[in-house]
C-alpha cells in the first residue's frame, strides 16, 4: 500500500514538502517504477534559467490577425493563419474552454521544455501542438494543475496520438491523489459528470506518475509551487465535487487520502491537490503559471514566492479564477498585483472579462493581452 500523503495534505503546509525528502526516498524505493513516485524536494536555491518562452497551446479564443510585438523585457508572439507559403490553407488553430500551456527553459546551453495542462479535448492540443511546431519527444516533463476536465481531458488522446515518441517514464506531476478522483460539476450552468484522469492511460504511456504536495523541482529547470496554502484575502469557491474511490480502474484511492477523508465518499472540491509552476528568471524574478487558481492567484503567486524565496514576482500567466466573484473581490486581487509588482499579468482562461477591464483601467502597462497560439518571450533577448 502506499503510504498515506504526510500530514502536509491536512497542514497545508509549505514546509512538509521538504520534511518529506527522506519519507519520499523511501516511498519511491517501495512502489516501484509502476506506481506513484514522490517528486524531488527543492533542497537549497531553485534553479535560475536564462530564457523562457510560454507559448499558450489552448485557450479559448483566437484573434489570427493580432500584430506582434516587443515590449520592454517581452516579446509577444501572435500565431496567426495555419498557412504557409507553398501550400494551400489547411488546419488552423482550434479553441475550446480549456487550458494547455508549453514552457521552454534554457540555461545557458540547456533547453527544457514542459507541457502544463492538456486542454479540453484531444482534437485541440493535438491539433495546435503540431501545427505550432511542437515535438512529443522533445518534452522533459509533463504537469497536471489539477484534477479538472477542462485541463485533462485531452491528455489520454495525447498520449495515444505520441505513442513511441515520449520520452520512457517521462514524468507528469500531480499535486496528489485528489488528482485522480472522479468528478461532477455542481456550479451553474449544469449539473453533470466532469471526468477523472485515466490512470491506464498514463500506464499505456509509460508515464512516471509524480507526487508534488510539497515544492519540487521540474525538469532541472522549474518547480511546481506543492498544494496552495490559503494565505491571503481569497475565499475558496467548490465548483465541484470529488467521489473518493475507485470504480472500473477509474477513481482515487481512499486509503491514500488522509483519515478525515477516507469515510467519506463524496466531498465538495476543496482543491487541496492544486499546483502552480513556477521558474527563476535571471535578473528578473519569477515567472508563476497559475493554471486555474481555484485556492486563488495572489495564495498562487504567495506559494510560489514561500516556495523559492524569491519574492519578486517578473510575470503571473495562467487562469486567474475571478470570473464568479463580485467586483470588490476583483478589485481586491487587483489591487494585490499592484502590491506585490508584478511586472506582467497575463490573463487567460477562467480570469473574465470584468478582471481584463478593470486591470485594463488600473494596471494598463502591466496588463498584457493573449489569445491561443500566442508565445510570452521572456529574458535573455527578449524585448526592446
Ligand atoms: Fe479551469
Amino acid at each position: 500500500m502506499l503510504i498515506n500523503p504526510c500530514d502536509c495534505v491536512a497542514r497545508r503546509d509549505v514546509l512538509c514538502g521538504g520534511g518529506a525528502a527522506a519519507f519520499s526516498a523511501i516511498v519511491t524505493a517501495l512502489v516501484g517504477t509502476a506506481r506513484p513516485v514522490r517528486a524531488e524536494p527543492i533542497s537549497g536555491s531553485v534553479p535560475e534559467v536564462d530564457r523562457l518562452a510560454v507559448r499558450v497551446l489552448v485557450d479559448s479564443y483566437q484573434f489570427a490577425v493580432a500584430p506582434s510585438r516587443k515590449l520592454s523585457n517581452v516579446d509577444i508572439d501572435h500565431f496567426g493563419w495555419g498557412i504557409g507559403a507553398g501550400r494551400p490553407p489547411g488546419k488552423t488553430l482550434v479553441s475550446e474552454f480549456g487550458l494547455s500551456m508549453h514552457v521552454e527553459s534554457r540555461r545557458g546551453t540547456e533547453t527544457r521544455r514542459v507541457l502544463i495542462d492538456f486542454g479540453f479535448t484531444p482534437d485541440s492540443i493535438i491539433n495546435n501542438f503540431a501545427l505550432l511546431g511542437g515535438d512529443p519527444a522533445a518534452l522533459d516533463a509533463l504537469v497536471l494543475s489539477h484534477g479538472h476536465y477542462d485541463h485533462f481531458g485531452g491528455l489520454a488522446g495525447f498520449l495515444q496520438a505520441s505513442k513511441g515518441q515520449l520520452k520512457p517514464k517521462l514524468p507528469i506531476f500531480v499535486g496528489g491523489e485528489e488528482a485522480f478522483c472522479a468528478r461532477t460539476w455542481t456550479a451553474p450552468p449544469a449539473r453533470g459528470d466532469f471526468g477523472a484522469l485515466d490512470r491506464k492511460a498514463l500506464e499505456d504511456a509509460n508515464l512516471t506518475v509524480t507526487y508534488a504536495e510539497g515544492p519540487a523541482l521540474v525538469a532541472d529547470h522549474g518547480f511546481t509551487t506543492g498544494q496552495i496554502r490559503q494565505a491571503s484575502f481569497e475565499r475558496l469557491l467548490s465548483p465541484s465535487a470529488m467521489t473518493i474511490g475507485v470504480e472500473h480502474g477509474m477513481g482515487c484511492y481512499a486509503d491514500r487520502f488522509p483519515e478525515d477523508l477516507r469515510t467519506q465518499s463524496v466531498v465538495p472540491d476543496q482543491f487541496r491537490h492544486e499546483i502552480a509552476t513556477a521558474f527563476n528568471l535571471k535578473g528578473r524574478g519569477l515567472v508563476v503559471v497559475t493554471s486555474c487558481s481555484h485556492r486563488g492567484v495572489v495564495n498562487a503567486i504567495k506559494q510560489a514566492q514561500a516556495a523559492s524565496g524569491i519574492s519578486k514576482v517578473h510575470a503571473v500567466i495562467g487562469g486567474f479564477h475571478l470570473a464568479p466573484y463580485p467586483p470588490d473581490y476583483v478589485k481586491q486581487t487587483v489591487a494585490a498585483f499592484k502590491d506585490i509588482d508584478v511586472d506582467y499579468v497575463i490573463p487567460l482562461h477562467c480570469s473574465g472579462e470584468p478582471f481584463y477591464e478593470m486591470a485594463k483601467a488600473e494596471i494598463p502597462a502591466k496588463l498584457l493581452r493573449s489569445y491561443t497560439g500566442t508565445r510570452f518571450v521572456f529574458g535573455e533577448g527578449a524585448g526592446t
